[in-house]
């Protein structure tokens, strides 16, 4: 989708805001009208937020393309950020992943959304089509399924999509993961045929300013290993690698945005499979901290290879902050739904800005405590930690893992496991299968912090 400074459309989106003519959330043809008009219900003026915008204007393209109209005209929005909000709405109601199935209606899609000029909307709108083809590169890598994507192919796409605008990629194999002495990931990766990858991408905006470093889950396949899931649940775990795919989203935007900061984008990129040469539970293995773990679950391995992404690149790049994202736990489902992301953090100071970031962006982040009390959950007796931290609080406890293995950069945690793919339906403003969640809201931190 584009959009244009015109007037000229073949159909007329036109806001409506008296709840008895158009209930909010609904659309509604005028009759009579000489050009196609869609009345969109708004609900009331005053209450009207971004959020709402986004929401409604995603159920739109699906009611446009039995007009094929090819053009609508934007009315009624005056303030450019609500005006940003429709857009993305539009584009994101437009998505489909089409790499395994044609979109039986592409050409019956909207291309263009015509709007009026107004002081600062030429920016706001350059930045959203910015961030939407970042968000739909990150849902393009996690809807793609695990014959397609694994670690080489995941390396391969990044450098392709992110060299063009700038962003320096570097992409080590096995030998030089281990050289690194990443020795929690590579136990991970251990079961695969598939080598695995260390990416780093990094973006130079700002000179020699420190990085914020951005650090993505990604298992490109978690069978769960000898823990091994059920069919059932092992289905979607071709998206265990959502959280790279975002933190890869929100580079690709902050390059395109041409932003003046330096942020580096790093994913240790891994399957977890059944194999003779799989690591295996009772298993203690070391990490690039040096720390010791004991392997009660091979199935919670997201906090394996997350710890070595993150002592690594707090060694690597002595980030002013860092934010890992991952499809680390069930348990956040559990708690949370498909509603909010949750987070753990070492630092307020961070989880604020990482709270204003996501209120900007419309996406919602639940902060979790981070008791002390929680910590005796995943002591081991024989090693440094375990891998697991009981039933209760296990999106907690998986964080303050993860929390083991900073030693003194500010730091937040977010687990995206309920938020980054639907199976069946859309959830607005998100299309079905990959969400893309996140990419907005990194974006936006990146572009706030100092
Ligand atoms: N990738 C899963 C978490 C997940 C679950 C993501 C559902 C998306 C949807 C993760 O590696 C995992 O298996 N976690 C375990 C941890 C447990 C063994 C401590 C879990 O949550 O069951
Ligand atoms: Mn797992
Ligand atoms: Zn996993």
């Amino acid at each position: 989708m584009r959009y244009e400074f015109t007037a000229e459309a073949d159909a007329i989106l036109r806001p409506v805001f008296d709840k008895e003519k158009v209930k909010k959330g609904t659309l509604r043809l005028e009759p009579g009208a000489d050009r196609l008009t869609l009345l969109v219900g708004l609900g009331e003026k005053e209450k009207l937020n971004s959020a709402t915008v986004r929401e409604v204007f995603f159920a739109i393209p699906g009611e446009l393309c039995k007009y094929e109209v090819d053009k609508a005209l934007l009315e009624g929005l005056e303030d450019p950020a609500l005006i940003a909000a429709a857009f993305e709405g539009l584009w994101m109601g437009n998505y489909v992943f089409s790499r395994y199935k044609k979109d039986e209606l592409a050409d019956k899609r909207l291309k263009v959304l015509a709007v009026q000029e107004v002081e600062g909307l030429k920016e706001r709108l350059e930045e959203s089509e910015g961030l939407m083809e970042s968000a739909d590169f990150t849902r393009y890598l996690v809807n793609s399924r695990a014959i397609d994507l694994y670690p080489e192919t995941l390396a391969q796409l990044a450098k392709e999509e992110l060299e063009p605008l700038g962003v320096e990629v570097e992409i080590l194999g096995r030998d030089k993961a281990e050289e690194l002495g990443l020795k929690a990931f590579l136990a991970v990766a251990e079961g695969s045929d598939k080598e695995p990858q260390v990416i780093v991408a990094k973006y130079t905006g700002a000179g020699d300013a420190p990085y914020g470093a951005l650090i993505g889950k990604g298992l490109t396949y978690d069978s769960g290993g000898y823990d091994i899931k059920p069919g059932s649940g092992m289905f979607t775990m071709f998206g265990d690698m959502a959280g790279a795919a975002t933190v890869l989203g929100a580079i690709r935007a902050v390059a395109a945005s041409k932003l003046e900061k330096n942020v580096v984008a790093v994913v240790l990129a891994c399957e977890n499979m059944v194999d003779g040469s799989a690591y295996k539970n009772g298993d203690i293995i070391s990490s690039h901290l040096g720390k010791t773990i004991e392997i009660e679950s091979t199935d919670a391995e997201g906090r394996l290879t997350l710890a070595d992404a993150l002592s690594y690149t707090e060694e690597a790049f002595a980030p002013s902050y860092m934010v890992d994202v991952a499809t680390l736990t069930g348990a956040v489902v559990v708690a949370l739904g498909d509603v909010a992301a949750g987070a753990v953090t070492n630092n307020e100071e961070l989880m604020k800005d990482v709270l204003a970031a996501a209120d900007q962006a419309d996406e919602l982040i639940w902060e979790f405590p981070a008791y002390e009390a929680y910590k005796e959950q995943y002591k081991s007796k024989f090693a440094d930690l375990k891998n697991t931290g009981g039933r209760g609080a296990g999106t907690i406890t998986a964080g303050l893992f993860l929390g083991e293995f900073v030693k003194d950069t500010p730091w937040v945690h977010l687990d995206v496991a309920g938020v980054t793919y639907r199976s069946d339906k859309a959830k607005p403003p998100y299309p079905m299968g990959a969400s893309g969640f996140g990419v907005h809201a990194l974006y936006r931190l990146v572009k706030n912090r100092e």
